[in-house]
């Protein structure tokens, strides 16, 4: 075990999220707090990084970040070498068609990894509805303009450079990455219900299994948060992972539907003593949970 004293994270004072992501885990940083103070000097993995929500929360010095959206990591990447925007940005309709266009065709053109693409990745983000991120059977992204009053948008993104560098990102599917014994793994995968899909791919019931198996497999500690469904409920009950249970705030989701909902903490390879979940449930009530 990697020795778990303080150095290391929480040295850095946290940044927001720069974009707006579908299931960011913004509200589920201080519980995670609790965890990384446990395990301090690890390196933290998060298979679906999405938001950044956690790891930037988190201020972790050491970070493994993927996630399958190429555009996202691409963005990400130019964030490390200090964007700055230089394309016009106002919460403008005939502008942001415009600049859907011109992204779309930087995927054709098969420069997608510009840094225009992640300066309009960013716009679109901002400006689209709901933040959301979705793309179209040929890969065009067609997210229609969005209901904003005003936007703040950032153009020197200079700050954020210095935390993001020592992270190292990639993407692809979240069993291509390569994961250390000692690494700390937090996993906030598409949550298992049917009508959200993040992706063109989707994640399947299988999907989340073939992850659970992955993740069990794992001599570290591990956290996933998931939808609180009958099914993964017995999923990570059945692989022996402890777990707890948290009712959400209010999350954007693909539909626009704000209910919140019941989520799962489960966990392996920590320490969960009855001290650790009084402190999480002083944080937010901890809930009982039944089957449905
Ligand atoms: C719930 S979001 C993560 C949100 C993040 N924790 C935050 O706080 O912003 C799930 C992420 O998984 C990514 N994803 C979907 N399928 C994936 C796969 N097979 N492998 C890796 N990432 C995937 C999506 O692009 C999305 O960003």
């Amino acid at each position: 075990m990697a020795a778990d004293n303080h150095k290391g994270r929480h040295s850095k004072a946290s940044l927001p999220p720069p974009l707006k992501w579908a299931g960011g885990k913004r509200w589920l940083v201080p519980h995670l707090k609790k965890l990384s103070t446990l395990y301090q000097n690890r390196r933290l993995v998060e298979p679906f990084c999405g938001g950044l929500a956690v790891t930037l929360g988190l201020a972790a010095s050491q970070a493994l970040l993927n996630d399958l959206n190429p555009h996202l990591i691409n963005f990400y990447q130019h964030l490390q070498q200090g964007l700055q925007t230089t394309i016009p940005m106002q919460n403008n309709a005939d502008l942001y068609y415009a600049h859907r266009m011109r992204f779309n065709e930087l995927i054709r053109q098969e420069q997608a990894a510009s840094a225009e693409s992640a300066q309009l990745f960013y716009y679109l983000n901002r400006t689209g509805y709901n933040g959301l991120c979705r793309f179209n059977q040929s890969g065009e992204f067609n997210v229609p303009f969005g209901k904003y009053k005003t936007i703040n948008y950032v153009t020197d993104f200079s700050k954020y450079s210095p935390v993001l560098a020592p992270w190292h990102f990639q993407s692809g599917p979240f069993e291509s990455i390569a994961i250390e014994p000692d690494d700390f793994i937090y996993a906030d995968p598409p949550y298992d219900v049917p009508f959200v899909s993040y992706s063109k791919e989707g994640f399947s019931w299988e999907d989340q299994v073939r992850l659970a198996e992955w993740l069990v497999k794992h001599p570290g500690p591990v956290v996933l948060s998931n939808q609180a469904t009958d099914r993964i409920v017995k999923l990570y009950r059945g692989l022996g992972f402890t777990l707890i249970f948290l009712m959400s705030p209010r999350r954007i989701s693909c539909t626009g539907d704000r209910t919140p909902a019941l989520e799962v903490l489960a966990m392996r390879g920590l320490d969960v003593n009855e001290e650790l979940i009084q402190q999480f449930a002083s944080i937010l009530p901890l809930m009982p949970y039944s089957s449905t």
